[in-house]
């Protein structure tokens, strides 16, 4: 309850940067679903925005929420993305992905002019690699991405919902990959996105501009070093 508290405390920080005429990248997951609420909340009290969106459920409840939404396909860049993490430290780098989107969300957080990371303080850490990366596979290369990825150092499981392999919103798989150690995210980032079959993974190295970090109550501003 009190974690859920410090996500919407962190969203509402984020939702505060957010300017009249702005096109803003919507992130997903539970943190995101904050955003999106008190976003909702300042257009009904007249800001004028527009949004894309990284998922069918971020879709759905941005709709619903009464945000109007724009097609990225039409767009090469954005104003501002905001998005949860899965784990962040101080450098700004993190790793995303818990809930699928990892693919989406990385294509609009480069496109945008700024990106700001919202999470409650349990995402926080000294160095990221505790937390499983996420990597984006098209199913064809299944088991020759799970090979390569062992090679890599990785602990890799084919991610499933229900029994079955779960499927991401382009049609695609995820193999969720553990490290014993993750010493050098950034090489591992090129190593990762050198596979063939790979189509994109959770490690957000250089997207983060800004992070809104809140615990117990208390929201911290972080700025990329
Ligand atoms: C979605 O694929 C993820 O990248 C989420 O943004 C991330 O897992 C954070 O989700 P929560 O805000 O639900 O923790």
């Amino acid at each position: 309850m009190a974690r859920d508290e410090d996500k919407r405390l962190a969203a509402l920080a984020a939702a505060a940067e957010v300017l009249p005429g702005m096109v803003v990248g919507l992130g997903t997951g539970s943190t995101a679903a904050w955003l999106i609420y008190h976003l909702a909340e300042r257009v009904r009290d007249g800001l004028s925005i527009t949004a894309v969106v990284t998922s069918h459920a971020t879709e759905r409840a941005a709709r619903g929420a009464g945000i109007a939404i724009l097609a990225f396909d039409d767009l090469a860049a954005i104003d501002l993305a905001i998005d949860g993490v899965d784990e962040i430290d101080d450098q700004l780098w993190a790793i995303k992905g818990a809930g699928g989107a990892m693919l989406r969300e990385k294509i609009v957080a480069t496109a945008a002019r700024r990106m700001i990371a919202i999470a409650d303080g349990s995402k926080r850490c000294a160095a990221i690699g505790r937390a499983s990366v996420p990597v984006e596979i098209l199913p064809f290369a299944r088991t020759f991405a799970l090979d390569r990825l062992k090679a890599l150092g990785a602990i890799p499981t084919l991610r499933m919902a229900n029994d079955r392999p779960f499927v991401t919103d382009q049609d695609n798989l995820v193999i969720d990959c553990s490290f014993s150690a993750l010493p050098d995210p950034a090489a591992m980032a090129t190593q990762l996105a050198a596979i063939p079959g790979v189509l994109g993974h959770g490690l957000f190295l250089s997207e983060i501009d800004t992070a809104y970090i809140a615990e117990n109550g208390q929201v911290v501003r972080m700025l990329r070093p």
